[in-house]
Order: structure tokens, then C-alpha cells, then sequence
């Protein structure tokens, strides 16, 4: 018996999990700051689409979609050879101070420069998108960065990942999701038959890194989403996958707390968007890989009845 096997008779945990229908309960619309002062008709055609969608899928019979048997070794949490700095990664986005503070929905007030900003930001192709972050001063963590962190993947991709903030060794390295939590996500895609350098497009709601990993500031927050936002627009994925309670909760403007956005098929710009842990709560949280790997089969359920659509 391997040491994780051991591990998870210890828990209790069986190490073989029964698939279960991954549960779809509502969608909901992330309310826009500027969807809310001038809602469109259009708007209104998407939530409607939308929920007929999720209507869709959760009538999928589970026998249409293929679904791997959910096991413990879904994903592999990378080796306890790397303990110290798993601990160290765990420490930086999984403590309890910042599990206490919830991300502040960004309201902000519509002015003309930023509006402007925000305007000549949703225009840009991917190279000025990229220069312009790569050179934003439009916040304080500009002074501290070592690098920006615009994101990987394929700028096609089908799967959006969202993640919260570039860490030490991604502020280093100027790649997301690099460090132990990053081989955990690799692990994760690959369970799916997905990596980055393939179908899959990942990024964070922020492209520098907040000091000693502190909670992004709302401020920062406003400032960095019209980048995400237009990744997402030229991306135009099938479906997102928002990594942990901050990205969740910046994105879907709200705060609610994750075990409840989690199960239920959200929008962004009329994107599904469906809400996991982020990997370094899983590095520490084991048993919660099975409920990880409940919201990936529901991301790729919402996936598969998109393309059964188009
Ligand atoms: N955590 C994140 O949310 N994003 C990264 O890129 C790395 C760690």
C-alpha cells in the first residue's frame, strides 16, 4: 500500500470514490457594476439561455458523459519530498486571516477616465493587451512586482482557468500557477486530459503579485479585471473554472462563501462558470480532492452540453 493510500485509510477515506451525478442546483449572473446601471435586453436573453442550458444539463443523462471513475489518484498531490514548501504555499493563500476576510465586490463609481481606460482596455488585441499589462503602473503593486503574470495556455481554449494572484515563484517566473499548487492543477488537468501548453488557458484575476501574498485590495481588484475580462472576450471559452473563494468572489461579485458557490453554474459575460478550491487549500485539505474533482466533472458536463449545442 503506497503512502497515500495509507493516508487515506487512516482518514477513513476509501480509496476508491462511487461517481456521483455532480450536482447543478441554479445559475446565477454575476452582476456587473456597469450591467447593473444599464442592464441590456441582451442581458436578459443570455441569463435566459443560460438557465435553459443548465435546465440542459441537468437532465444529462450520466451515461451520456463520460466520466472517469472518481478515485483518490484523480489527481496526485505532488510529493511529501516538497513538504516544506508545500507548507510554505499553503501558508501564503490558505490562512486563516485570509480565509476571514471575504473579497469586497467591486461597485465602482463610472468616471470618465476610467471609463475611458476601461474602454481602450475591452479593444485591445492580444499583443497591445499583453504590453499594456506587462507595463501597467495602474496600481501600487507595480512598485513591488518582480515580473507581471499575464497568463499561459492556448488563447483558443475551450477551458478558462481563473486563479487569484501571482505567488512568490509566479511574480519570479512571470508564469501562473508554477509552484506546488501549480502541480497539483497540472495534476488536476491532466486528469481531464488537459494542459497548459495544449487546451486550456489559465490566468488570475490579478497580474501582480500582492506583497507576502496578502489579499488583493478592492482598489487592486478594479484596476487588474478589465485585463481579465478582455482575456476572456478574445479567449471566449466554453466554460471557466474560477480556483478558490477570492477569484470566485471578485468574479461573481459577491460573498457568498465557496462551499456555497460551489455546485451550481454561474455566468460571467454570459460565460458558465463553475467555482472550485483553489489547489493550495487542496495541498492541504485532501478530502476535499473528491469534491475538486465533482466540480471538474460538472465543468466538463456544462463543456459537453455547450459543443452538443453549437
Ligand atoms: N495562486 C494563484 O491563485 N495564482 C497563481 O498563479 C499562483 C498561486
Amino acid at each position: 500500500m503506497n503512502r497515500r493510500a495509507m493516508f487515506l485509510e487512516v482518514l477513513g477515506i476509501p480509496a476508491e470514490w462511487v461517481p456521483r451525478k455532480a450536482p447543478v442546483t441554479a445559475v446565477a449572473e454575476a452582476p456587473l457594476a456597469e450591467t447593473i446601471v444599464m442592464a441590456e435586453a441582451s442581458e436578459v436573453v443570455k441569463v435566459a439561455a443560460m438557465a435553459e442550458a443548465a435546465e440542459s444539463v441537468k437532465s444529462v443523462d450520466s451515461t451520456e458523459v463520460a466520466t472517469p471513475p472518481m478515485t483518490a489518484d484523480n489527481f496526485d498531490t505532488p510529493d511529501a519530498g516538497d513538504a516544506a514548501e508545500i507548507a510554505e504555499t499553503v501558508e501564503a493563500f490558505d490562512t486563516p486571516a485570509r480565509a476571514a476576510a471575504p473579497a469586497v465586490p467591486i461597485l465602482r463609481q463610472s468616471n470618465p477616465e476610467q471609463d475611458g481606460r476601461d474602454a481602450a482596455i475591452a479593444a485591445m488585441d492580444w499583443p497591445t493587451l499583453a504590453a499594456s499589462v506587462a507595463g501597467c503602473t495602474d496600481c501600487g503593486l507595480c512598485a513591488t512586482r518582480t515580473n507581471t503574470v499575464f497568463g499561459v495556455g492556448d488563447q483558443r481554449a475551450e477551458w478558462m482557468l481563473v486563479g487569484e494572484a501571482p505567488g512568490e515563484n509566479e511574480d519570479l517566473q512571470g508564469e501562473p500557477f508554477v509552484g506546488q499548487a501549480g502541480k497539483l492543477l497540472d495534476n488536476m488537468l491532466a486528469a481531464l486530459g488537459l494542459a497548459r501548453d495544449r487546451n486550456v488557458y489559465i490566468a488570475n484575476v490579478l497580474k501582480c503579485r500582492p506583497p507576502g501574498n496578502r489579499n488583493p485590495e478592492p482598489d487592486e481588484v478594479a484596476q487588474c479585471e478589465p485585463y481579465l475580462k478582455r482575456q476572456i472576450a478574445l479567449i471566449k471559452p466554453k466554460v471557466i473554472v474560477v480556483l478558490g473563494r477570492f477569484a470566485a468572489q471578485s468574479l461573481l461579485r459577491s460573498t457568498t462563501p465557496i462551499g456555497k458557490l460551489r455546485g451550481t453554474v454561474h455566468t460571467y459575460e454570459g460565460i458558465p462558470v463553475v467555482v472550485t478550491y483553489h489547489p493550495a487549500y487542496l495541498l492541504r485539505t485532501l478530502t476535499d480532492k473528491a469534491r475538486a474533482w465533482e466540480d471538474l466533472c460538472l465543468a466538463r458536463e456544462v463543456l459537453n452540453r455547450a459543443g452538443a449545442q453549437a
